[in-house]
This record gives structure tokens, C-alpha cells and sequence, in this order.
């Protein structure tokens, strides 16, 4: 789609929060359970530690933190919000939504509240949702959120996973933006291709594969995930969807203050950014930190940028994601 300079949506992320877990599990603690190396994690994926819940903290618990905090910075209150959207690939149930879940935790009710599934791109299709409501005028404030608990869907038994991920949220407060302001989100790009379902999936609970004895015993509540071919792609389509989201906001790699990507790979981050030719002091890079928390890792980067001074008034942002399903999402923000 050719717009040239875009007209900004009207909509702007008015403030930002994260939450994640204290506990945290360095890959020196994941040698003593899995055959594998700091050495090897770090250089295949540059993942240092990553936090992990407890057994009984769920996605919702994190959600709430995140978006209680994002609610202080704006001044808000719970009864303010008239929509939430969660994006998690490891939602509390399947239903009631973990949106829904969170609102009654927010002690607040009337809202609308739903969940969005396109795993690791679940927040940029949150946020695309949200903002498109408040574009709309069917909603004046929403919070998004990109909530997970992976750790409990990982099998601690699969050195090709577990050793890559993560729990955490993150969560954005999204406003109308004046009359005539140039603010907020200038595009979104959204995409997926079902052909590559099978490439990362978790195969059991739901109505293919409801829980039974048999699909524990073989273990297919757990993720899947064919690194090579997910790594192949993400490479691609990271730089083929941030190239499509700038064109529609009519602006170029070199308009770009600060890159956020999905947290995956920090192999894949850097040949992305390196597609662009874009800097490293222009990348948010917190992969070290928190491993993959798929749909919370931008919302996760986006408060860290903004809590450390990197992300001021005017500044271009790029946000780029992709995940399972498969899916991939990008979205241009002038920060405000
Ligand atoms: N420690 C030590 N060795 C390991 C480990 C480990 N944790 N994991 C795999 N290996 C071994 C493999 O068994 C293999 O050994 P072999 O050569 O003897 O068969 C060797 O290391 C190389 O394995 P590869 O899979 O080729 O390693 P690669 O360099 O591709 O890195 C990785 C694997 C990190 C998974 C990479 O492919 C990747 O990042 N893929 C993308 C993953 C991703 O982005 N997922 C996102 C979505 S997650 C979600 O949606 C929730």
C-alpha cells in the first residue's frame, strides 16, 4: 500500500509500565538441568538470565503490575479504562479471557475486554486493535497489555527451548491525540502466513488435542518450536515488515530514532538492524536480561526505553515483531 506522508491515526500511547518476576534463572543455573553452556546461549541467542515466576503466579498477575503501573504514570484510574485488550500465547484459561480476568483484578467492570492470539506479534496486534477502537471513537482510553508465564508452557527438558525464554508484561495506555497533532501512531503493518503453523506450536488443550492422559504423557502441552526454519524467517520478514510499516507512515530507515524489536534472537535482531543500516545505539537491546517473553518483550522494551531517557518527545519509533501462527506485525509511533 503507497500513502506517502501518512496522516497520524489520532492515537497516542499516553504511558507505558512493565512488571516482571524477581526470581532470576541465569543459564549457569540452566547448566545444572540441561546439557548446555552459558557459552552456548549466550552466542547462539545472547540471553544471559530471564526471569521466572512462581508455580502459582499466572499471566494475569503480571498484567496487573503492568498496568497498574502505566495507570499511575497517566493519573488514571481502573474505572477510566473503557477497553482492554491482553495479547498472550499463554493466557491464564482459554476462556474466560485473561482481558477479562484482568479487569475483574483492576476491581472494575464495563468495559469491553478481550484477548488477542498471534504469539510473539500479539502486541502489535493489540496495539493495531486498540487503536483502531479509539480511531473509531468506540473507545477514548485503553490499555494494552503482552502478558506471559512461557516458563509454564516450556518443557525444562528441551535444551532447544527452554533455555530461550522468558515471563514478564508490559502494558500501554492509549489516548486520542489533539485536534491536528502530528503525534502518536503514524502506521501499522500487520501479517501472517498459516502455512507455518506447525513451526511453532503448542499442539494439545485445545479442541484438536483437548487435554487427555495421552497428550500429557507425550507431552504435547509443551511449546514446540523448529528453531532453523522460525530463525530463517524471522531474519526475512523482520526487515521486510519494518520496511513496509515506515513506507506507510511516508518515512525511511534514516528517520528512525529508536528500533524496538521482538526480543527472540539477538542474532536476528542485529541482522535486521544491520539491513537498515541502522547504528546500535539505536537498537533497544534487553535480550540479555529477559530472554524471549514474546508478546510482553516490546511493551517490556518500550517502558525500559522511556524509564531510562531514551525515548523523548518527537522521537520516530519502530516496533517489529514476529511469531507463531505465523505471524508478524509493525507499527510506527511518534513518540509524544
Ligand atoms: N545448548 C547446547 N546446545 C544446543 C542447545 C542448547 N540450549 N540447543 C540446541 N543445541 C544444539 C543442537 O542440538 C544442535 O546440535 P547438533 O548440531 O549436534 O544437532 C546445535 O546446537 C545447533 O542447533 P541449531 O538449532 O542449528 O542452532 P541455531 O544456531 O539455529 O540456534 C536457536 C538455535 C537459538 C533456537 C535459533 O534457531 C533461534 O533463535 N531460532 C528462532 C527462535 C525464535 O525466534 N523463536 C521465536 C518465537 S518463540 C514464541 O513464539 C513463544
Amino acid at each position: 500500500m503507497e500513502q506517502g506522508k501518512a496522516k497520524p491515526w489520532g492515537v497516542r500511547i499516553r504511558a507505558v509500565g512493565m512488571a516482571v518476576p524477581e526470581k532470576v534463572v541465569t543459564n549457569h543455573d540452566l547448566e545444572k538441568i540441561l546439557d548446555t553452556s552459558d557459552e552456548w546461549i549466550r552466542t547462539r541467542t545472547g540471553i544471559r538470565e530471564r526471569r521466572i515466576v512462581d508455580r502459582d503466579v499466572a499471566s494475569s498477575d503480571l498484567a496487573e503490575r503492568a498496568a497498574r503501573e502505566a495507570l499511575g504514570k497517566a493519573g488514571w484510574e481502573p474505572q477510566d479504562l473503557d477497553l482492554i485488550v491482553v495479547a498472550s500465547a499463554t493466557p491464564d484459561h482459554i476462556f474466560p479471557s485473561t482481558a477479562a480476568v484482568l479487569q475483574a483484578k483492576l476491581g472494575v467492570a464495563g468495559s469491553g475486554a478481550f484477548d488477542v492470539s498471534a504469539a510473539c506479534s500479539g502486541f502489535v496486534y493489540a496495539l493495531s486493535t486498540a487503536a483502531a477502537q479509539v480511531k473509531m471513537g468506540v473507545a477514548r482510553r485503553a490499555l494494552v497489555v503482552g502478558a506471559e508465564t512461557l516458563s509454564k508452557i516450556v518443557d525444562w527438558t528441551d535444551r532447544s527451548t527452554a533455555v530461550l525464554m522468558g515471563d514478564g508484561a508490559g502494558a500501554v495506555l492509549l489516548e486520542p491525540t489533539e485536534e491536528g497533532s502530528d503525534e502518536g501512531i503514524l502506521s501499522v503493518y500487520l501479517g501472517a502466513d498459516g502455512r507455518g503453523g506447525d513451526l511453532l506450536i503448542q499442539p494439545a488443550g485445545g479442541s484438536r488435542y483437548p487435554a487427555s492422559e495421552e497428550t500429557v504423557r507425550q507431552g504435547l502441552h509443551y511449546l514446540k518450536m523448529n528453531g532453523r526454519e522460525v530463525f530463517k524467517f524471522a531474519v526475512q520478514i523482520m526487515g521486510d515488515a519494518a520496511e513496509e510499516a515506515l513506507k506507510r507512515a511516508g518515512l525511511t530507515s534514516e528517520d528512525v530514532d529508536l528500533y524496538v524489536p521482538h526480543q527472540a534472537n539477538q542474532r536476528i535482531i542485529d541482522a535486521s538492524a544491520r539491513r537498515f543500516g541502522l547504528p546500535a545505539e539505536k537498537v533497544w537491546l534487553n535480550i540479555d536480561r529477559y530472554g524471549n517473553t514474546s508478546a510482553a518483550s516490546i511493551p517490556i522494551a518500550l517502558a525500559e526505553a522511556e524509564a531510562q531517557g531514551r525515548l523523548k518527545k518527537g522521537d520516530i519509533v519502530l516496533l517489529v515483531a514476529f511469531g507463531g501462527g505465523l505471524t508478524w506485525g509493525a507499527a510506527v509511533v511518534r513518540w509524544s
